[in-house]
């Protein structure tokens, strides 16, 4: 099959410029001067007034996750068709080592939930509850099986929490085998005192979740992550990034010459504490807002948007882990406490950041390397995603930048009964979206002949950077 891409303009993270590109055998395979003789295309699209910029990566997802009493409401089926027809075409989502259990059993459950059902391609990192010996030793099989990064959490006690000795250890192990250690980075064991004591004086409502988790929380585990990190002398990549202090402590290491490295997410730069409030009246509509970390107040969007510029923020991805209204946030109606954390967004980043480009806050150059080419080479994907090159997969976005869609949950594919962003207008959206060379999505429509089980699962390499 192959495909002609002609009269667009190609954006990569470093460069602009006017180039049709051919796509063949799930590759691209060419990029010439617009109108250049290449023989016949089996299929041509006309990207004229159009942006060519390679698909995008969520290197954070949370599809089919059990958690806080009952399961994320996209599986591997609904979550990347959804991701697709919003211009991803590869997800870093994560699997999970059980408590007391092994990071094999943990990962052959989660190729259970992807295999046959991923719509697109898909990699995992390895959550670990555990740092003892046996499973130190696993990691170097992890490893081997292209599951390169690790995520342990400062947070939720009993759950996920893991000490410093363990991070300490794990980070060592992560660095003599090429591995990446991912910080969730707020300290639970005193935010769990917050939220007892909020409860006992009687607050209920979904705004005590941000008000029990305060900045300094996340900033104080930030600066401990990072200085865990120096004394491993490895590198560390902090996970949802939402506020100025925590932003800071990275700032500073990077200043010193650390390799730190940050994600953030779109609701930390577009939603606030004020949406945790919900509306006159009803306060409960803040639910659909809770997420770990807490949104903060408003001010903090700016410095947000100045890290994206200044490359202190190296990636958004979205932390997609979405929870319908009904059943599942309502398990926490009357204790916020008990609200299952996260929101839905896997669909809705490019819409979102690119408002970001519109209004001069990153170039159209930046919004392709925080989506695609950083989280690309981060995570161990690059040159094969990430990037518009000879010989690279052809997952390919073609961005209409006049496109007008109004975000809402009938007109996302997510599965999830609400949108936080019900009714928002943006301009630019998806034209086309191939996966490995295949239309998938034209126009908003889902068009190849296969959907489920289409994705292949990625083998990803070491940490290089
Ligand atoms: O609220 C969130 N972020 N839910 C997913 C779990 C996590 O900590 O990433
Ligand atoms: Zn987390
Ligand atoms: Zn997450």
């Amino acid at each position: 099959m192959r495909t002609q891409i002609k009269n667009g303009t190609v954006v990569t993270a470093s460069d602009t410029f006017p180039a049709d590109v051919w796509l063949e055998n799930g590759k691209v395979a060419a990029l010439v001067a617009h109108g250049t003789e290449l023989g016949t295309a089996d299929h041509t699209v006309d990207a004229a007034g159009k942006y060519v910029m390679p698909g995008g990566i969520d290197a954070h997802t949370h599809m089919d996750l059990p958690f806080g009493g009952t399961t994320s409401s996209d599986d591997f089926y609904t979550g990347t068709v959804a991701a697709a027809h919003g211009g991803t075409t590869t997800i870093v989502d994560f699997a999970i080592q059980s408590k007391g259990g092994s990071m094999r059993a943990g990962l052959d459950t989660w190729f259970g939930k992807a295999e046959g059902k991923a719509a697109i391609d898909y990699g995992f990192h390895m959550i670990m509850t555990e740092a003892n010996p046996s499973a130190l030793e696993e990691m170097a099989g992890m490893i081997r099986e292209g599951i390169t990064s690790f995520k342990m959490f400062m947070a939720y006690p009993g759950v996920f929490l893991v000490d410093d000795q363990q991070i300490f250890r794990a980070m060592q192990r992560a660095g003599e085998l090429g591995g990446l250690i991912t910080m969730h980075a707020e300290i639970g064991l005193p935010i769990d005192v917050m939220v007892q004591q909020a409860l006992a004086k009687g607050h209920r409502a979904p705004v005590y979740h941000a008000l029990t988790r305060p900045e300094v929380a996340e900033a104080t585990g930030t600066e401990r992550a990072i200085a865990l990190a120096e004394m491993a002398g490895v590198p560390v990549y902090m996970v949802h990034l939402s506020a100025q202090r925590a932003l800071e402590r990275v700032c500073e290491a990077r200043d010193r010459g650390l390799p730190t490295y940050a994600e953030t997410c779109p609701q930390y730069l577009f939603c606030s504490e004020d949406d945790l409030r919900g509306v006159p009246g009803d306060e409960w509509q803040g639910a659909g807002y809770v997420c770990t970390p807490p949104l903060r107040p408003k001010h903090h969007h700016d410095h947000l948007w100045r890290g994206l510029r200044n490359y202190d923020l190296q990636v958004v991805a979205t932390d997609h882990c979405p929870f319908c209204m009904k059943d599942q946030k309502e398990l926490g109606k009357n204790d916020f406490s008990k609200i299952p954390n996260g929101m839905p967004g896997v669909e809705t980043r490019h819409y979102l950041l690119w408002e970001g480009v519109v209004q001069g806050k990153i170039s159209m150059n930046r919004f392709v390397e925080i989506t695609s080419t950083a989280p690309a080479k981060i995570f161990g994907m690059y040159p094969k995603k990430g990037s518009i090159a000879v010989g690279a997969d052809a997952d390919v976005l073609v961005w209409d930048p006049k496109r007008e869609k109004i975000l809402g949950k009938d007109t996302l594919h997510m599965r999830v009964d609400y949108s936080p962003f019900e009714g928002r207008k943006v301009v630019g959206a998806p034209a086309a979206v191939f996966s490995r060379g295949e239309l998938v999505v034209e126009n908003d429509v889902w068009v190849a002949n296969r959907q489920q089980g289409r994705g292949q699962f990625i083998r990803r390499g070491t940490f290089s950077l």
